[in-house]
């Protein structure tokens, strides 16, 4: 019993039965971060070159002593690179472990580097060097994806296939065109990856713990050696700030959304029933027991890692909500989401541009499939306004009956008799073949953004010029 309560380092009696260690472990074990911030020692080493620099331009610390800081930064960047660098849990994050390796390496100078700053602006600087660096990355993965998917829909501009709503068949389109909504979908999310990188292009560097410094420091000056447009305006916001985490977290949701509908869509269309698209070797796999499978693996985990993605969003939401300003710890729990997206992010796009650039198009089972299920029952009805002079209205009506007959004689409905379709409406001609086939219906919807061959083409004109 004695032994109990005076050790403090052993299991406590209270708790003891759970935990292995004493509350000191305890202690440590949640404080500690640099299991995952080590990630950004080269943003934390450049920071810190930085500052060192301004400082000693300022004449806040010595020319001498910030030559040895530079060099000591350098030379744990290249320990830590080549992986000779030991990571203490005892130093709790990737700042403390860095300025302890220095003062082991250059001695007393390294005490001068934490001059006029602290680590609420420098974390908050890392981090942010870190976002703007993995949204730089990500416009690129995206464009790839994009001139993976215009390659696809300059192929497949006038391939039929059919258009659902509901998943049901509504109307033909073309794969071109279908392909394009995606350009469109992930030219949004690039433009919003874009936006948010103006928008995060400020420097925290400077703001100190939160109320700004009483040293000479120069933010300008800081804001250009680490490429930022200028520094943060506010130094107690910008401590507290989160937002550029977030908006990288909602801009990641949303293009997971778009990746996940692609996943589905591909999920369904490589269905021995859709046939629609055959996935490569290298983006499918086989069934352990059942040898005629090939499973769409790489589309179902997109799909899954777009839950994640969201998980973290919420997460990160939930955290921030309540933190009075500025600086609290639970804010170092941001970096584990963000890391989490961006790695499931990264995937995603990655095996999706593999996926779309590798992937068989069964033009012929998309054209049959096209002209099944009464798919050219609009462009029937808009033949009777155009060329009957019907209004909309009756020629839906009409078209429906021609529908119903073509059901219950089990055809299409270029497969009516034109003396069927006279018997419905006297006005027919059999002009009316013309529209009914579903290279005429694609080729007639000329409006602009509409499905014909030549429409898609502009478009695709418009994203190739975009780039
Ligand atoms: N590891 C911390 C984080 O990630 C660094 C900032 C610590 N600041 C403090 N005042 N304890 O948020």
């Amino acid at each position: 019993m004695a032994d109990d309560t005076t050790d403090t380092k052993s299991s406590n009696q209270m708790w003891g039965g759970r935990f292995a260690s004493g509350p000191d472990a305890i202690m440590e074990e949640i404080n500690a971060s640099i299991g995952f911030d080590k990630k950004l020692f080269a943003q934390d080493i450049r920071g810190s070159i930085a500052h060192a620099t301004m400082l000693a331009h300022q004449g806040i610390i010595s020319a001498e002593d910030k030559d040895k800081i530079v060099h000591g930064l350098n030379t744990i960047l290249s320990e830590i690179e080549s992986g000779n660098f030991e990571f203490s849990r005892q130093l709790e994050d990737i700042h403390m472990n860095v300025e302890a390796r220095l003062a082991t390496l250059i001695g007393p100078a390294a005490g001068r580097l934490h001059t006029a700053r602290s680590r609420n602006d420098q974390v908050a600087l890392d981090f942010r060097l870190w976002v703007k660096e993995e949204l730089q990355k990500t416009e690129q993965m995206l464009t790839h994806l994009i001139a993976a998917f215009l390659d696809r829909a300059e192929e497949h501009a006038e391939s039929v296939m059919p258009g659902f709503t509901h998943l049901q068949t509504a109307q033909p389109v073309t794969f071109g065109h279908h392909c394009m909504a995606y350009v469109e979908m992930f030219g949004r999310d690039r433009s919003r990856v874009r936006h948010a990188i103006e928008h995060l292009d400020e420097s925290p560097i400077g703001a100190a713990a939160l109320a700004g410094t009483g040293y000479p420091i120069d933010r300008h000056m800081t804001a250009k050696a680490l490429g930022f447009r200028e520094p943060t305006r506010n130094s107690i916001d910008t401590v507290s700030d989160r937002d550029f985490a977030i908006e990288f977290l909602s801009i990641a949701a949303i293009a997971g959304m778009h990746l996940s509908r692609l996943a589905e869509e591909i999920v369904i269309w490589s269905t021995p029933q859709f046939g629609f698209v055959r996935l490569s070797d290298a983006f499918s796999t086989g069934s352990s027991i059942m040898p005629q499978k090939k499973n769409p693996d790489a589309a179902e985990l997109v799909r899954a890692k777009t839950g994640r993605i969201n998980g973290s969003l919420v997460a990160l939401l939930t955290i921030m909500k309540g933190l009075p300003l500025a600086y609290s710890k639970d804010m170092q729990e941001d970096k584990e989401q963000v890391f989490d997206a961006a790695e499931s992010l990264e995937l995603a796009i990655a095996a999706m541009t593999g996926m779309v650039r590798d992937m068989t198009v069964n033009t012929a089972r998309m054209k049959a499939a096209a002209g099944s299920g009464y798919s050219t029952a609009t462009d029937l009805a808009d033949w009777l306004v155009r060329e009957a002079g019907l209004p909309f209205r009756d020629a839906h009506h009409v078209t429906g009956r021609a529908v119903a007959l073509a059901e219950s004689k089990g055809c299409d409905l270029a497969e009516l008799p034109l003396s069927d379709l006279q018997a419905i409406h006297p006005d027919i001609t059999d002009k009316v073949y013309d529209v009914l086939t579903v290279e005429a219906s694609v080729a007639s919807r000329k409006s602009f953004g509409g499905t014909a061959p030549s429409e898609v083409r502009k478009q695709i004109a418009f994203w190739r010029a975009r780039n």
